[in-house]
């Protein structure tokens, strides 16, 4: 009762109070100019969306309408707020009768790259003017320099929008803050002499403005009240100049980050002491942190990531009693972390990963930082050492740790940690059973990150909640465990996990799931391959190689129509390829290689055209290869080894494009959408190829490599002349097949092939004198056929050894022993025996076999890479509209050089 009544009173205070103001207001209100409005009318007409200002009409006094403000004595419209007004079109001159305009801010709008106005420059009561992220382009007129009033000019954000020089800046005496950002400026050279006569300038925002020096003509710079400069992603790639220290009395915001700038910091910035924020990140600076750091007592970040810094961090870090963020990853430090950083109370981010960091972590480091939100100390040498009761004083979000000592013990303290968003303990040598409370733990966890560690457990009964979750190459076993509809991406390759696959598979609470990525790869999985792949059409990567998996491929495999890489090699799957995968027809990587598949290659693989990776080998494939397979125009891999397939080969593979086009060079990239409705990011991919043992060096990129194995089937009639046209083939492997003719007499022009085997075949004649001409060529086998005539001469084939021509009785010449002086063949024939013997024991006769494994996840590369990237991932979760950008490295192993011996 008592609540209502004072409801009652306030209410009646809240009438009297607007009512009386509405009347002191209509009484004292000047009505709006009547030049101003018309005016302001004539502005409107000339936009090209005019209904955005639906309030600005005749019949109102302009007073009331949106964005304008207005001297209630004089009746003068003074101020436009017109930002953010979704209009565009062009404005003309029809603002100048505004004499007493002195606040214009047209930014966020859309003016469709015409130039900024000249007019605006007579504007001479203007003090405040910005034009920022409206789409204007052009030369930026000099007649903004007749501004003599402006305090305030932004420009930034206009990318078209440039200028040859600053001179006619030279009269904005009044400016305090100036932004042309995104503007460019690539042909300015005297921008700093005109910038620091403006005595009252203390903002000055240049971001990425394509300057190309720092360095004023006369040795220094006279700025009397800079405060904040930021000259982020600029061109300079000189030293850091010396006339900072001129600036260590204003100086509170230093951002030079994303430069190239070179050498090491000038001492003198050390003595700016109102210095709040220094940035050098992502430059190219050297030296070390010197000592005189300690001396910025207002300093609250250090952003010195991404350079070259060597030596020890500085133990008079623990004076920046400010200090908030603390990013000194990848440099090369050395030396332990400073006890004394335990002091900085207000510290919140500590990032100091990839740096050659040596020595323990333990207690004392943390004493007092009860403010640590970040700890990123991965890729470094430091050994983690807490003991097992630990209570750190923090409450941490992120941590990453990977590639830093922690176990053998698995570290109990995180048990402490109730709000951690991402956990990434990977290669830590933890060699221990996961403890009870752990799953439990991580279920608010959206990344988690255990792979290559030795951790035991059972996870069966739990169930994973984390958006992505990383348990590859540990010591897991058990049944594979269940998931939550959260899940996006599990990886629990190379563990020992067991159990048939369908009951992971079918389970009902999998239903809803969401899960893209899922690679089971390498465990001890059985069972069929179930019938429930209507439940996971989410799934874009799908990885059960490697596992005892027997059955056939279900026809509802179809229902996957987002998968975009399968992999079901090294099983036992039998049968047919079902024809209701051609629905899957974003499928770029089929890999079902080495199972007991049989049936002919159906003619409608040609339908998926988005096929880049396909590996059939070592299978029981039957009949033809079928003529469909050219129209795969995007094919790099085509792996057919090992099967009983008959008939030619096709004689249409020039139709192969990506094979005769030189690949990008970034290689190819898989990315997709994660979530697909845009709440998540983009999910990029990269399949690399790690080359074994003795390998050719393909180290780089997969999409380089294009091969071409039809090895070791019953493919008979010639060599088609068509696979001439494949320009960029690296790899061709014809052996062990009944082919017949001649090899192609143009084959030389195949100027990328690395490796040849033709071997085991009844090829004849004489070898094209053109092979010769294959500078790449490191391999090459023509053993096995019937061959004949003399081993042309060239630099490249004299390289190999005998093994590469043996078995062609009729071949002679360097480098087999058998000369080739006419009438003398069969008396100087060799014993063609004793030199297959001799290559009985030899390791030479390599074939080709691909091997495609590990789909594998690596956000944190990136993550750990870019603050801001990583910020942004973990705003994600707190606000629902930034992008994450996560980077999945799918490795692909390949097996190149697979011994085989040579007697077969
Ligand atoms: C007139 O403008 C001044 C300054 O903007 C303001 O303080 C005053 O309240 C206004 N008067 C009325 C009646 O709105
Ligand atoms: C008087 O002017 C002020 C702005 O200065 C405005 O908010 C108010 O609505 C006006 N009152 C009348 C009655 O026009
Ligand atoms: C800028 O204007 C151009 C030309 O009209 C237009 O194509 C472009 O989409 C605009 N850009 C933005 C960001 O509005
Ligand atoms: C403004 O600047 C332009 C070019 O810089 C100049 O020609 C003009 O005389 C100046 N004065 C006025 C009032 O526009
Ligand atoms: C630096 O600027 C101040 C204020 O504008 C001026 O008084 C002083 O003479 C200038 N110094 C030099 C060396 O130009
Ligand atoms: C700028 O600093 C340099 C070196 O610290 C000094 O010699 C010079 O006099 C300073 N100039 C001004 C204008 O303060
Ligand atoms: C797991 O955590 C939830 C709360 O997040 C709690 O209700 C549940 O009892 C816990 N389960 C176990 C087995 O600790
Ligand atoms: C082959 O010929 C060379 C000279 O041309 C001779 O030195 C060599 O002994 C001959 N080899 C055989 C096996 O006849």
């Amino acid at each position: 009762m008592g609540a209502s009544f004072v409801a009652h009173v306030l209410f009646l205070l809240w009438f009297f109070a607007t009512t009386f103001s509405f009347f002191l207001k209509a009484e004292s209100n000047v009505s709006c100019n009547e030049k101003d409005k018309q005016a302001l009318l004539n502005f409107k007409q000339g936009l090209s969306n005019p209904k955005m200002l639906s309030s600005w009409s005749d019949q109102e006094d302009c007073s009331r309408w949106d964005g304008v403000v207005y001297d209630n004595k004089t009746g003068r419209v003074t101020e436009l707020h017109l930002s953010y007004s979704g209009f565009g079109g062009e404005i003309t001159g029809s603002l100048l009768p505004l004499e007493h305009l002195n606040y214009l801010d047209l930014s966020r709008n859309d003016f469709n790259r015409t130039p900024i106005p000249t007019f605006l420059g007579s504007m001479a009561s203007l003090t405040h003017l910005d034009l920022s992220y409206s789409n204007f382009s052009g030369h930026i007129p000099h007649q903004l320099g007749n501004l003599s009033n402006l305090r305030y000019l932004d420009l930034g954000g206009n990318y078209y929008l440039y200028a040859d020089n600053f001179h006619w800046m030279s009269n904005l005496s009044s400016i305090q803050y100036l932004d042309f950002s995104y503007s460019k400026h690539q042909s300015e050279v005297g921008w700093l002499q005109i910038m620091s006569t403006f005595p009252s300038l203390s903002k000055l925002i240049a971001y990425e403005c394509e300057l190309v020096n720092l360095n004023p003509s006369l040795g220094f710079v006279n700025f009397t009240s800079l405060q904040y400069l930021d000259l982020t992603d600029n061109l300079f790639s000189h030293e850091i100049p010396n006339w900072f220290s001129n600036l260590t009395t204003s100086l509170v915001y230093l951002d030079l980050s994303r430069n190239s700038l070179r050498g090491e910091i000038p001492p003198s910035i050390f003595n700016s002491l109102k210095l709040e924020s220094l940035d050098l990140n992502s430059n190219k600076l050297i030296g070390k942190i010197p000592e005189s750091v300690g001396q910025l007592k207002h300093l609250t970040d250090l952003v010195l990531a991404n350079n070259s810094f060597s030596g020890p961090i500085p133990s008079s870090i623990g004076n920046l009693s400010s200090l908030v963020g603390l990013y000194l990853s990848y440099n090369q430090l050395e030396g332990a972390i400073p006890k004394t950083l335990g002091l900085l109370s207000n510290l919140s981010d500590l990032e100091v990963s990839n740096n050659f960091l040596t020595g323990t972590v333990d207690e004392e480091h943390f004493t007092k930082l009860s403010n640590l939100d970040d700890l990123d100390i991965s890729h470094t040498h430091l050994f983690f050492n807490v003991k097992s009761n630990w209570v750190p004083p923090f409450q941490l979000t992120y941590i990453a740790m990977s590639s830093c000592k922690i176990g053998p013990n698995f570290p109990t303290w995180l048990q402490t940690q109730k709000s951690v968003k991402f956990l990434d303990l990977s290669k830590s040598e933890i060699a221990d059973k996961a403890p009870g409370w752990f799953w439990n733990w991580t279920s608010g966890i959206v990344t988690i990150d255990l792979s290559d560690n030795q951790i035991e457990g059972d996870v069966s009964d739990i169930v994973l909640n984390s958006l992505i979750i990383n348990l590859r190459s540990n010591h897991f076993k058990g049944q594979m465990p269940q998931l939550s509809t959260n899940v996006k991406e599990l990886h629990i390759a190379n563990n020992s996990f067991s159990g048939p696959i369908s009951s992971f598979m079918c389970q009902k609470v999998n239903i809803e799931n969401q899960l893209e990525v899922l690679d089971v790869s390498n465990n001890l999985l059985t069972g069929a391959l179930p019938h429930c792949w209507e439940y996971w059409q989410s799934l874009t990567h799908l990885d059960l190689g490697s596992n005892d998996i027997s059955g056939r491929i279900p026809y509802s495999m179809g229902s996957l129509v987002a998968l975009q890489s399968l992999h079901l090699q090294n099983n036992r799957i039998s049968g047919n390829i079902p024809s209701s995968l051609k629905k899957c027809s974003d499928l770029s990587l089929i890999d079902i290689g080495e199972n007991p598949l049989s049936g002919a290659i159906p003619p409608w693989i040609g339908e998926m055209t988005s096929l880049t990776i396909l590996r059939l080998s070592s299978n029981g494939f039957k009949g033809p290869i079928p003529l469909q397979i050219c129209q795969l125009s995007s094919l790099i891999v085509l792996d057919l080894a090992n099967n009983s397939l008959s008939g030619h080969i096709p004689n249409c593979l020039q139709n192969i494009s990506a094979m005769t086009i030189p690949t990008p060079r970034f290689g190819v990239e898989y990315s997709y959408k994660m979530g697909g409705g845009g709440t998540s990011g983009t999910y990029h991919e990269n399949l690399k190829l790690v080359p074994k043992g003795m390998e050719l060096e393909y180290e780089e990129n997969l999409a380089f490599v294009k091969i071409i194995d039809l090895s070791s089937n019953k493919l008979s009639g010639s060599i088609p002349s068509e696979i001439l046209v494949l320009s960029e083939l690296c790899f061709l492997n014809l052996s062990r097949n009944q082919l017949i003719g001649k090899i192609p007499e143009k084959i030389g022009i195949m100027k990328k092939l690395e490796s040849i085997d033709l071997s085991q075949n009844h090829l004849s004649s004489e070898i094209p004198l053109s092979l010769s001409s294959l500078t790449f060529l490191s391999h090459l086998n023509l053993s096995y056929n019937n061959l004949s005539g003399k081993i042309p001469f060239g630099p490249q084939l004299q390289t190999f050894d005998a093994f590469s021509y043996i078995g062609n009785p009729q071949l002679c010449g360097n480098p087999l022993p058998r000369n080739c002086t006419i009438g003398e063949e069969s008396q100087n024939r060799t014993p063609i025996g004793k030199t297959e013997e001799d290559s009985y024991n030899s390791n030479f006769y390599i074939g080709m076999g691909v091997g495609f494994a590990v789909g594998f996840w690596a956000v944190c590369g990136v993550l750990f890479f870019n603050k801001t990237w990583r910020h942004a991932y973990f705003k994600f979760f707190d606000d629902m509209k930034d992008w994450v950008y996560v980077t999945t490295v799918l490795n692909v192993n390949w097996l190149l050089e697979k011994l085989r011996s040579c007697h077969l």
